[in-house]
């Protein structure tokens, strides 16, 4: 048994849709989430700035009791991971890793396609997983700048929503999978499964998730702890949806 907490960051409240899988899965973990939403988004910066601001939040999480850190952003996940674990006594978790696994065992000689910010599609970092795992796997992948933004607004349908989402998608073609890889995109699954009925959408929260409970010592429990660097126009609305239930919003800075 292992009382502390785990450990989430995201630059937004995007990671809220991990923290949601892992308290899915794992009832009885504490969670302490910081989401970076005074500095949101991360994934149009370029590479320097993103792994500063991934080491500060993981800095955060660091000073209270973690047993694990979960960077729950792809683009951490995909161009800062190492930094993040350079900070850490204790085991580092990102997005990427599980969600190719999965996909990688699911469609081994399929077409996966991959979206997520402009850094996570530019690092190759889910096709790199994904030809190492599934050498015969076609992969095709597309940025969704927009996709950040609009999330955080709460902006999650609608015809304008459509539009971009479907510039953004066509290209892809129709693959036999689709990684969300961006931690703010299962926000937008309806949109995007509208546009792609036949491919499976894939979580990487969900894949994470399994992953934690097949690794992590369990806990018992206790009350969760939400931070955020500002809770801006609908930030509270979006993260109470997200979690399915009231979320007390604490504001903290990173550094
Ligand atoms: N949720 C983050 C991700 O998974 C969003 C990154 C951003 O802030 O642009 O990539």
């Amino acid at each position: 048994m292992d009382d502390r907490a785990i450990g989430v960051f995201d630059s937004g409240i995007g990671g809220l849709t991990v923290a949601a899988e892992i308290k899915k899965l794992l009832p009885n973990e504490k969670i302490i989430y910081f989401g970076d939403t005074a500095r949101v988004p991360y994934g149009t910066r370029g590479d320097g700035i993103i792994r500063e601001y991934a080491r500060q939040d993981c800095r955060f999480l660091l000073k209270r009791s973690v047993k694990a850190v979960v960077a729950a952003c792809g683009t951490v996940s995909s161009v800062a991971l190492d930094a993040v674990a350079a900070e850490a006594d204790v085991p580092v978790y990102g997005v990427t890793e599980p969600a190719a696994r999965y996909a990688a065992e699911k469609y081994p000689r399929g077409r996966v396609g991959v979206i997520g910010t402009p850094a996570t599609v530019e690092s190759g970092s889910f096709a790199k997983l994904l030809s190492r795992f599934a050498p015969e796997c076609e992969v095709v992948s597309a940025a969704c700048p927009l996709f950040v933004p609009l999330v955080e607004s709460g902006m999650l349908s609608g015809e304008a929503v459509e539009l971009i989402a479907s510039e953004y998608i066509a290209p892809l073609g129709s693959p036999d999978a689709l990684i969300l890889g961006c931690t703010h995109f299962p926000l937008l699954a309806p949109v995007i499964s509208a546009l792609l009925p036949e491919t499976e959408l894939i979580n990487t929260g969900e894949c994470l998730a399994r992953l934690l409970a097949s690794e992590l010592e369990p806990g018992s429990g206790g009350a969760d702890e939400y931070y955020v660097s500002d809770i801006g126009r609908g930030t509270r609305e979006l993260a109470c949806r997200i979690m399915g239930g009231e979320v007390a919003l604490i504001t903290a800075s990173a550094e």
